[in-house]
């Protein structure tokens, strides 16, 4: 095995917890989130010193391959998060809510949404939605889980929206999603995803609640930043959203690596003498003898 090129930037660092992100944007630092849903990304994202990790329903598009995220269930959001769990020590860990985990009655809500916690490894939970929601996230809080809240565009009600777009661009839906966030707030939010939603919008929203705000697609004025892992590293083939910055073409670097593999193998480059086992000289030979 190669020596990795880049040491990881935290050797043993404090569990990051919902007050760490209350801390943060007291002290104006910004927060920084990416989506995993596996465990190598888990322990890469973990060590690299991310303050957390969601592991979103955009599994449903990036890894499973579904058009959109409306498919996933609890089943496969659970068995995602104790990959996650198991691959981060101090990130803080968010489950997303699948779509109709919590939209169907307050109670089922705040069984999956403990589910994350008792069975998925998670610190917290993610839901989509604005004022419609106050009341499941107010049973769920006070069950003991932190929610997390998401405004703007909300990818489960993409039917709805009439697609994946930006949302907040005229003056009463900007106030609309003002009111929300702090409706959200006040039901018990520990932070907001805002998605989508135009940069002075976000910007102001996120003086007016003392919630952190994370945004995506939202400008450089929220609390902190989260992007879906898969768009960063250009993993995801489908479509890049014009507010992701790429960091790496993996996409395209594993088609290389395939090809060459594929190439090797027919041309019998691969497995190569060092790649290859062997038996001691006499025991070969006892083999023969006693074959023939
Ligand atoms: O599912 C997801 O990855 C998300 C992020 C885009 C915030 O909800």
């Amino acid at each position: 095995m190669s020596t990795p090129a880049i040491a990881p930037a935290v050797a043993a660092r404090k569990k990051v917890t919902t007050l760490t992100f209350q801390q943060k944007k007291e002290r104006g630092e910004p927060i920084t989130m990416l989506t995993a849903y596996d465990y190598p990304t888990a322990l890469a994202l973990d060590q690299a010193g991310i303050d957390a990790i969601l592991v979103g329903d955009s599994l449903g598009m990036v890894v499973l391959g579904y058009e959109t995220t409306l498919p996933v269930t609890m089943e496969e959001m659970l068995h995602h998060a104790r990959a996650v769990a198991r691959g981060a020590r101090s990130a803080l860990l968010i489950g997303d809510m699948p779509f109709l985990s919590y939209q169907v009655s307050v109670a089922e809500a705040v069984r999956n949404a403990g589910r994350f916690l008792q069975e998925g490894g998670m610190d917290a939970v993610k839901l989509e939605g604005g004022r419609e929601r106050a009341e499941t996230i107010r049973a769920i809080v006070e069950a003991g889980i932190p929610v997390m809240g998401h405004l703007g565009l909300t990818p489960q009600a993409i039917h709805r929206l009439g697609g994946f777009r930006a949302q907040g661009k005229t003056a009463p839906a900007a106030r609309r999603l003002l009111e929300d966030a702090l409706l959200l707030e006040e039901a018990g939010c520990f932070s907001l995803v805002l998605e989508a939603v135009p940069a002075r919008l976000a910007e102001f929203v996120s003086r007016q609640v003392s919630i952190p705000t994370i945004g995506i697609g939202a400008g450089a004025g929220t609390d902190g930043q989260v992007l879906v892992t898969h768009d960063l590293l250009g993993w995801f083939d489908r479509f890049t959203p014009r507010f992701v910055k790429q960091y790496a073409h993996l996409h395209a670097e594993m088609q290389r690596a395939f090809q060459e593999y594929i190439a090797d193998v027919q041309t019998r480059q691969f497995p190569a003498v060092t790649h290859t086992f062997d038996m001691p000289e006499d025991e070969w030979q006892a083999f023969l003898d006693e074959t023939a």
